[in-house]
């Protein structure tokens, strides 16, 4: 973003997060399908982050993993006591010293932060800030450090617990993570003492230490949904909301109809094409790309599945990982597709399951035809030629191969490979006992009636 100066990100992560009530890490809960800490990095990468160094306590290594496993060249360093937001971004020293030209600190579990953000407060270091805040109007500053802002400059940021009765009744609060110049950065942070409430070494003493060494400060405002950070799963939960109703207003800028968009819901790298029709209460778990013109109908669930143009799912549809639909392929209402191709053209159309297969283009799949794909210890493939015509409540049972233009007959259990264009039934014969209804009537009446006599 920022062409021709280098940047270093670091970012931290080594909360605590007790109030999540969780066995696991909170930088590690998930918002749109991808962990806080995710959310964190990628904005950091797409802000032009050229290292970022991730601060994590001793005692979760799977932060540092999940971190190592997002963005392989991370550096990872470990603050080993909790004494404050300045004490562990030091913890990134060797990183610092080696001299970039942006610093950026921010924290993990603020998963809403735009790109657009840190690149905001990268050109204001550009233009000869040594340190610069993100403020934000609080609705209840209540627990947020106050920009003290005098003249139109950044004097101090004033933790809430050290704050005067005066300075509790300013709004603009400080969202956290702070820009630094690269050359002052070092110097600044070690400067920083701990003589306050907490006995804490706060990054936000950053700006009055810059004062003191005649260094320009500035402050930027974002708007509060983007800098809500996460400490409870409520706050989660909320800026879950704040991520789909962003997410709902990309999809339709990008050409969507979204008919009832609040109560459809995507994962962060959801990805869907133009003319596109999403209906009410639809839920698309990560992985799913819709193409052009295709119709997700009510109630259906897709995850690690492709939609090919024009084709159309659900009502009540359920496409699961390495589902692929081709274009204009129709899966209908109560129908679940599993590592499987569908032809252009194929239709699943009814109550049928449909999984680690290939179905070819124009096959038609009746309703309630299951391909038996496990056998409880291992998983087999059915394929189904094109043109293929499956008759209702047909058990396919894999490995099996249905030759093009094969048709099978309703009701067939089908073990064995169907050739090309021949018919398969596999299902006992039916046979007819003509009058026999009638006798079985009459005798049964018969029987009734004197069963009924004193
Ligand atoms: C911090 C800011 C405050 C701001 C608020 C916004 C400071 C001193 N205060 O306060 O001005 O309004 O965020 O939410 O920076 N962390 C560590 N190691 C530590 C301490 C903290 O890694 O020793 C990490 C935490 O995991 C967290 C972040 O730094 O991700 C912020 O720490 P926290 O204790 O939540 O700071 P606040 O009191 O919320
Ligand atoms: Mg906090």
């Amino acid at each position: 973003m920022q062409s021709g100066r280098s940047c270093l990100a670091i970012l931290l992560a080594a909360g605590e997060g007790t109030r999540m009530k969780s066995g696991q890490p909170k930088v590690l809960h998930e918002v749109g399908g991808r962990s806080l800490l995710a959310h964190a990095l990628a904005a950091l990468a797409e802000a032009g982050a050229d290292t970022v160094v991730v601060v994590v306590g001793p005692d979760r290594p799977e932060v540092a993993r999940e971190a190592q496993a997002l963005l392989p060249s991370v550096q990872i360093a470990v603050q080993t006591e909790r004494r404050g937001t300045a004490h562990a971004a030091l913890a990134a020293r060797a990183a610092l010293a080696a001299g970039y030209d942006d610093v950026i600190v921010a924290f993990a579990d603020t998963p809403l932060l735009r790109p657009e953000t840190f690149g905001a407060l990268r050109v204001a270091l550009a233009e000869g800030a040594a340190v610069v805040a993100l403020g934000f109007e609080a609705r209840d500053p209540t627990g947020y450090g106050r920009l003290v802002i005098r003249d139109g400059a950044l004097e101090a940021i004033v933790e809430h617990k050290d704050a005067t009765l005066a300075q509790r009744a300013i709004r603009l609060c400080n969202a956290g993570m702070m820009a630094l110049d690269g050359r002052q950065a070092l110097p600044v942070l070690e400067a920083i003492g701990n003589a306050n409430a907490q006995s804490e070494f706060y990054l936000t003493d950053a700006v009055a230490v810059a004062r003191a060494l005649g260094l320009a400060t500035g402050a930027l405002e974002a708007p509060e949904s983007e800098v809500q950070g996460i400490n409870d799963r409520i706050q989660l939960a909320a800026a879950e909301a704040e991520f789909q109703r962003r997410k709902r207003l990309a999809v339709m800028a990008e050409g969507a109809t979204l008919t009832a968009p609040e109560t459809v819901f995507f994962s962060h790298d959801t990805r869907i094409g133009r003319d596109v029709l999403i209906e009410p209460h639809v839920v698309f778990g990560p992985g799913v790309t819709v193409a052009d013109g295709a119709v997700i109908h009510a109630f259906s669930h897709l995850e690690g599945a492709e939609v090919g143009p024009g084709a159309t799912v659900g009502p009540y549809g359920r496409l699961r990982p390495g589902a692929r639909l081709a274009a204009r392929a129709k899966v209908g209402n109560f129908v679940e597709i599993k590592a499987a191709d569908i032809g252009a053209g194929a239709k699943v159309s009814h109550l049928t399951y449909i999984g680690d297969a290939t179905v070819g283009a124009d096959a038609n799949i009746g309703a309630g035809t299951i391909t038996c794909n496990y056998d409880g210890f291992f998983k087999y493939r059915t394929n189904i030629g094109a043109g293929a015509f499956v008759g209702s409540n047909s058990s396919l049972v894999a490995p099996l191969t249905i030759g093009a233009g094969a048709f099978i007959g309703s009701g067939s259990v089908v073990t064995e490979d169907v050739a090309p264009d021949s018919l398969a039934v596999g299902r006992g014969r039916q046979i007819a006992k003509e009058g026999w209804a009638k006798g079985f009537r009459e005798t049964s009446l018969a029987r009734k009636a004197a069963a009924r006599k004193p």
